[in-house]
């Protein structure tokens, strides 16, 4: 199977048992999250409204059986050195970490449990806003590829709480001198961040928001994420060339932000529009760029 630029239109399920065992070196999956909503999407053929359906009529036991049988073809198809993140929030985040992810990669597979915190849209009016996402990353084996330079952000992006003093050192360089805690014999101990090094970013990411309707890159596919996202996940987690299959690929963000950055990649999608806006997005990338779409019969969820 050529792995690059595959658009698969059909069931994520049907499609995946096609593809060979150890072929991808990271795989990001971003669900229908148990929301108990329909959500609607204009296709472009027709005009009408078609949607992708995240209500569930067996519940929760339902949901998570849709998404185990998924994600161990998702593993099968994983090299041994490869990742999987997997975006889901509030909804089911803890079953599907303990009832699907754990029993699948082993507990102590987890690398992170990521919050992606944005703060558009509406806030409620009886508890705190929910306003975060949760994205767990996991490894197949006990190698994985990070590549921390590719994704540094600035020492002071997005955080008061480094605390310490800004110094000067006897090169010019300026770095941020903070307080650690004391070791055995009770000294005080001081870790040095220099500015112009930036820094990995902390598990909670809170300088990616999310999409609103005047962002260019928006193309009213619901639940679209931002590029800036997939570009820190993708950049983390792979180098040039690799292998990256996103079974639920809505809009293509994860696609059009491989192929920028010279991935390989293979997009699923059960949903026409899906298909449309992606197939639309990657050509906007390259007026040359030809992906070798395939159509199948769509017959998911
Ligand atoms: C949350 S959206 C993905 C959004 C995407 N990450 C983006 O940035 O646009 C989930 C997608 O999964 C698709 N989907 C749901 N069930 C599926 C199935 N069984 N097979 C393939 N795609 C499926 C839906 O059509 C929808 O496009």
């Amino acid at each position: 199977m050529n792995m690059n630029g595959q658009l698969l239109w059909g069931d994520n399920l049907t499609i995946l048992q096609q593809i060979p065992d150890n072929i991808a070196d990271m795989v990001y999956i971003d669900p229908p999250f148990f929301s108990n909503k329909d959500y609607k999407t204009y296709n472009k053929t027709d005009g009408s409204l078609s949607a992708f359906s995240d209500t569930w009529k067996g519940g929760l036991t339902d949901y998570l059986q849709w998404l185990h049988t998924r994600i161990k073809e998702v593993y099968r198809c994983l090299k041994p050195d490869a990742t999987l993140f997997l975006h889901c929030d509030w909804h089911a985040d803890a079953y599907i970490r303990t009832q699907i992810l754990d029993p699948i990669f082993g507990t102590k597979q987890l690398l992170n449990v990521i919050a992606w915190c944005y703060n558009m849209g509406g806030r409620s009016s009886n508890c705190f806003a929910r306003k975060k996402d949760t994205i767990f990353w996991y490894a197949k084996g006990k190698q994985w590829t990070f590549c921390a330079d590719a994704i540094k952000i600035p020492m002071d992006s997005g955080t008061k709480s480094f605390g310490g003093k800004l110094l000067t050192d006897a090169d010019g360089r300026v770095y941020r001198e903070v307080f650690g805690s004391k070791n055995s014999k009770g000294e005080k101990r001081y870790y040095r961040y220099y500015l112009d090094e930036g820094k990995v970013p902390e598990d909670w990411w809170i300088d990616i928001n999310s999409l609103q309707a005047s962002h260019s890159e928006r193309c009213d596919y619901p639940t679209q994420k931002p590029e800036a996202l997939l570009e820190r996940i993708i950049l983390a987690s792979t180098q040039k060339g690799a292998v990256i299959i996103d079974p639920f690929v809505g809009s293509g963000t994860s696609v059009v932000v491989a192929e920028r950055w010279q991935r390989q990649w293979i997009g699923i999608d059960c949903s026409e529009a899906a298909i449309q806006t992606t197939s639309m997005r990657l050509k906007a990338l390259s007026a040359d760029f030809r992906c070798s779409s395939t159509y199948t019969s769509p017959s998911a969820t």
